[in-house]
């Protein structure tokens, strides 16, 4: 399966901002615990190639970099062992940089200018970042009458309440965000909590 197949397949990617690397273990485990073995470790913070080196290492859990900004982050985050690359908007430079290294990229794109972008750099999926304030489900539904073709990852302000109307399209393969992963409830190692709430999304998500 492919990376895009096995993030549909998940159809939840928790969004990761890991303050230390340390975590990286514990944290991947607990989703894993949960039913819901990926992650999106943000390059926000300085521990994120350390973080995915330690999920990669493990070999249960697919592995993504996101909030990659530049083709240099896009070197480090495949050299540590991501799986996939994210990033906010559509950078022409990080797209080809991930397409040299053969790893599946994810741009942001949330109009259709930027669609059409995300296109002729011969991509079929792209993030809706940020999804809550870009139109939300309604704003996917509208853009994928033109676009039949491409396929969605609505994150950003997506969570519980709102899961199940981005689920409904049949344009969107999966959905992004991070209130599984709580930062303060990581940094606390509260993995069991961790656990929990990942395996209420991810009945949520199957509901
Ligand atoms: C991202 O980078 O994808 C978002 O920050 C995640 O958004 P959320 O915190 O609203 O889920």
């Amino acid at each position: 399966m492919d990376v895009l197949s096995q993030l549909s397949a998940a159809t939840l990617v928790p969004v990761v901002v890991l303050q230390d690397a340390a975590d990286a273990d514990g944290l991947a485990g607990a989703l894993v615990a949960g039913g819901l073995p990926v992650a999106e470790v943000t390059f926000r913070t300085a521990a994120a190639p350390d973080a995915i080196r330690a999920m990669a290492d493990r070999g249960d859990i697919l592995v993504g970099a996101g909030t990659v900004l530049t083709p240099e982050q896009v070197d480090v985050a495949v050299k540590a062992g991501a799986q996939y690359v994210v990033s906010p908007g559509t950078s022409r430079a990080v797209v080809e940089r991930c397409q040299e290294h053969g790893v599946a990229v994810l741009p942001g794109a949330v109009t259709a200018t930027e669609i059409q972008a995300a296109l002729e750099l011969g991509l079929r999926t792209v993030k809706f970042f940020p999804a809550g304030t870009s139109g939300g489900a309604p704003a996917i539904k509208a853009l994928a009458a033109p676009f039949g073709d491409v396929r969605f990852v609505p994150t950003g302000g997506v969570g519980p309440a709102n899961l199940g109307d981005y689920l409904a399209l049949p344009s969107v393969v999966a959905v992004g965000g991070s209130w599984m992963v709580p930062a303060a409830t990581v940094a606390a190692h509260e993995f069991d909590a961790i656990t929990d709430l990942t395996r209420t999304a991810v009945d949520l998500a199957r509901s």
